[in-house]
């Protein structure tokens, strides 16, 4: 491993925010800032249930899973052309070049607009629109992951796949968002295993609430490639060997999982504890507009709280890039731009 200088705490909130890195775990309807979806509503002659953003914003307080997914739903009822989806697109990758995120893997979904009456052209258009401006202005790749909706049946499932395959050299992969509790990962087997058949990506959301026997069969039934959170893990020590063993990486989301109460505190999260045994972690924002902050917050609000090192900055950014879906000449360019930023950084 690369021997990385030791930095001081002072100077290492400045490191994280400087260090290239990929985000891998962002649903892009969870990016939609207060500002903006009062803007789409009032373009879209809708309303949106608080009176100004500061209320809205005072909202975002959620016991569990559910019911942040229930106050985000009502969040994407304002997006109805193109044009808001590439705008808000456009929006999370100009925050994310902030944060000097180089590349990024987007997760949308398509049934909760479908379900809102879009089609799913609309929403993949207008998305895929912003990443192709975004490469060009701004220097950040960007590729589209289509999540099912766990809560939904495999059906429909089914249903969204077919309604994205005339978009389909616009994804680089599927993946599997939503309700976890009661909708484990092989309800959702014959979808994954169509999706594989026609060289999708595969990855799922398991171990955020789930228990670790849902990332066993993410695994094993999905066969899917990354895991989403996974950070119920830890409690299965074979399953984190395996993982160790197969390098199958995980997109932990430190504030989200604060946010939603899967740790009581930061203090207690166990990214640290990922690290140490040996696991492909990487740091992510989820949703950032609901959760308190994008990529870089969750890198520095953790380190804080965990006492996390330099060392694990240039891991935890080099597993970002290790773990993302692209070429093997691009990842080699974009780590050894990592490494030359530790190299000259003082
Ligand atoms: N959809 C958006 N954010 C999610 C999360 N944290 N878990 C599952 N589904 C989601
Ligand atoms: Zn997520």
């Amino acid at each position: 491993m690369y021997k990385v200088k030791t930095v001081t705490p002072e100077r290492l909130p400045t490191l994280l925010q400087g260090m290239p890195k990929a985000e891998l775990h962002i649903h892009i309807e969870g990016s939609l800032e207060p500002e903006l979806m009062f803007t789409l509503a009032k373009r879209n002659g809708l309303t949106v249930p608080y009176p100004d953003v500061e209320t809205l914003r005072n909202a975002y307080v959620f016991d569990n899973l559910q019911e942040f997914l229930d106050v985000y739903h009502q969040g994407t009822q304002v997006l109805k052309t193109e044009q808001d989806f590439y705008d808000m697109t456009l929006a999370y990758l100009q925050r994310a070049k902030a944060d000097n995120v180089l590349h990024t893997e987007i997760f949308f979904d398509t049934q909760t607009h479908t379900g809102h009456g879009l089609s799913s052209d609309v929403v993949i258009n207008g998305l895929h629109r912003a990443c192709v401006d975004a490469r060009g202005q701004l220097g950040i790749s960007a590729s589209l992951i289509l999540c099912f909706l766990r809560h939904l049946s495999e059906t429909e499932a089914f249903e969204a796949l077919e309604q994205a395959l005339p978009h389909r050299d616009k994804l680089v992969g599927v993946g599997l968002a939503s309700s976890e509790l009661g909708h484990p990962p092989e309800k959702f087997a014959k979808v994954f295993a169509k999706a594989r058949s026609l060289g999708f990506r595969l990855v799922a959301h398991a171990g955020e609430e789930g228990p670790p026997a849902y990332i066993w069969s993410a695994l094993d039934v999905l066969k899917v490639e990354r895991i989403d959170h996974g950070v119920q893990a830890t409690k299965d020590a074979a399953l984190v060997a395996r993982l160790v063993h197969d390098k199958i990486p995980l997109t932990v989301c430190p504030l989200s999982n604060l946010k939603l109460r899967v740790f009581p505190n930061l203090a207690q999260h166990n990214l640290g504890q990922m690290l140490d045994s040996g696991l492909l972690a990487t740091v992510n924002s989820d949703d950032p507009a609901y959760f308190g902050g994008y990529i870089n917050e969750n890198f520095t609000a953790t380190f804080s709280k965990l006492g996390l090192t330099s060392t694990d900055a240039y891991q935890l950014a080099h597993n970002s890039f290790e773990a993302s879906f692209i070429d093997s000449a691009a990842r080699r360019a974009l780590q050894d731009r990592l490494s030359e930023f530790f190299e000259t950084f003082d």
